[in-house]
């Protein structure tokens, strides 16, 4: 038996949960809807799981669906976008939701596209003072007009650095470059995939993440915080870094709750996830990863939909944190009413 959400009172929701997508998460994202519409129908929720294709076209039991802006999505009162990366969760499906005129689980367009974006995203996090690796941003025609100009703005990073498309995940698409030559061919393996790269300096020590859930209204008119931060989990890997392989292979990673860091690392961690998740405008869910050496703790990123089964370190946190999955899918739907809610209280 599978814990009752806490929420058991309020009424059964229809949810629409979608996966798959355009994005080389596809599969991932698959993955993370079958877990999703489990814990829904867990919690006593009608699903109707609706498939992304690699194509694009939104599919029910194989059937296309043709979709009318204002007209909502097959009736459901909350969408659960369980995309991943582009096209997903990057504010394009977002914004699709936003025009149909459903409620939907997550952040909104503005703070999904801003997260999906490393280099908006450092951009802004460094406005606010926040700690990160040093970084540039570097767009493919630049690269191509004036090399030697980009390998001397990298080169003030150090060596070595790590090359990723700006608009990616799952570590697809990133190089580790210890040299100008390598540097060269990861920047034409980050352009591969997204015209925008960002180049980091290597930061040092271990990686650990929080999983941020937002509160529902009820309980911040108790006095409630805005938003929810789980103990930190620290990724143990073999591999040198933490790549695709690590991330989904059987055995890749282990996950160590709570993180074996020092109580005020952790307390640093814990309070820049949230300042980070307010800063970013996140709404419902997020994860923020991080790197910590020693006292030094430095932003990474925030993952509006990070990978979503039980097993997935979201999903784990949270359970280590007293939420089960059942009861976190319940409230990220209520999270996504709650937000329509007060949306539509509002003048446009
Ligand atoms: N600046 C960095 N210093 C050290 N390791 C890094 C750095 N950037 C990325 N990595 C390694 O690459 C992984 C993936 O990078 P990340 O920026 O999190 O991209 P993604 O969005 O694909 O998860 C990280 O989890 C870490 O192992
Ligand atoms: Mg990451």
């Amino acid at each position: 038996m599978i814990d009752a959400p806490s929420t058991s009172a309020e009424r059964p929701l229809a949810v629409v949960v979608l996966a798959g997508g355009r994005s080389s998460e596809h599969e991932v994202s698959l993955a993370s809807g079958a877990s999703v519409s489990a814990g829904l129908r867990a919690a006593g929720h009608d699903v109707v799981e609706v498939e992304i294709g690699r194509d694009g076209r939104w599919r029910r039991g194989g059937e296309e669906l043709v979709l009318a802006a204002g007209r909502g999505l097959l009736g459901a009162d909350v969408a659960f976008p369980a995309l991943h990366g582009p096209y997903g969760e990057d504010g394009a499906i977002q914004g699709m939701l936003e025009t149909l005129d459903v409620a939907y689980v997550g952040s909104p367009v503005a703070s999904s596209a801003l997260c999906m974006d490393k280099v908006l995203f450092k951009d802004l996090m460094a406005a606010h003072g926040v700690a990160q690796v040093d970084h540039i941003g570097v767009r493919s025609e630049r690269f191509a007009r004036e090399p030697a100009a980009v390998r001397a703005d990298a080169a003030r990073l150090g060596m070595p650095v790590f090359v990723k498309p700006a608009r990616l995940g799952s570590s697809v698409g990133i190089a580790k470059a210890s040299s100008e030559a390598e540097l060269d061919a990861a920047l034409a393996g980050a352009f591969a995939h997204d015209e925008l790269a960002i180049v980091e300096a290597m930061a040092r020590g271990t990686e650990v993440e929080c999983g941020v859930l937002s509160t529902r209204e009820s309980a911040r008119a108790e006095g409630e915080p805005a938003a929810i931060v789980s103990l930190p989990g620290e990724i143990v890997i073999e591999a040198e870094w933490y790549d695709y392989a690590a991330k989904y292979e059987p055995g890749g990673m282990h996950l160590e709750i709570p993180a074996r860091i020092s109580e005020q690392a952790a307390a640093a961690v814990r309070a820049l996830a949230l300042e980070a998740y307010a800063l970013a405008g996140c709404e419902g869910l997020a994860r923020a990863d991080f790197f910590v050496d020693g006292a030094t703790v430095l932003l990474n990123e925030l993952n509006t939909m990070p990978g979503f089964t039980p097993t997935s370190v979201y999903a784990k946190l949270l359970d280590a944190s007293g939420i089960p999955y059942p009861q976190l899918v319940d409230r990220l739907c209520r999270l996504a009413l709650e937000r329509r809610a007060r949306e539509r209280g509002q003048r446009h």
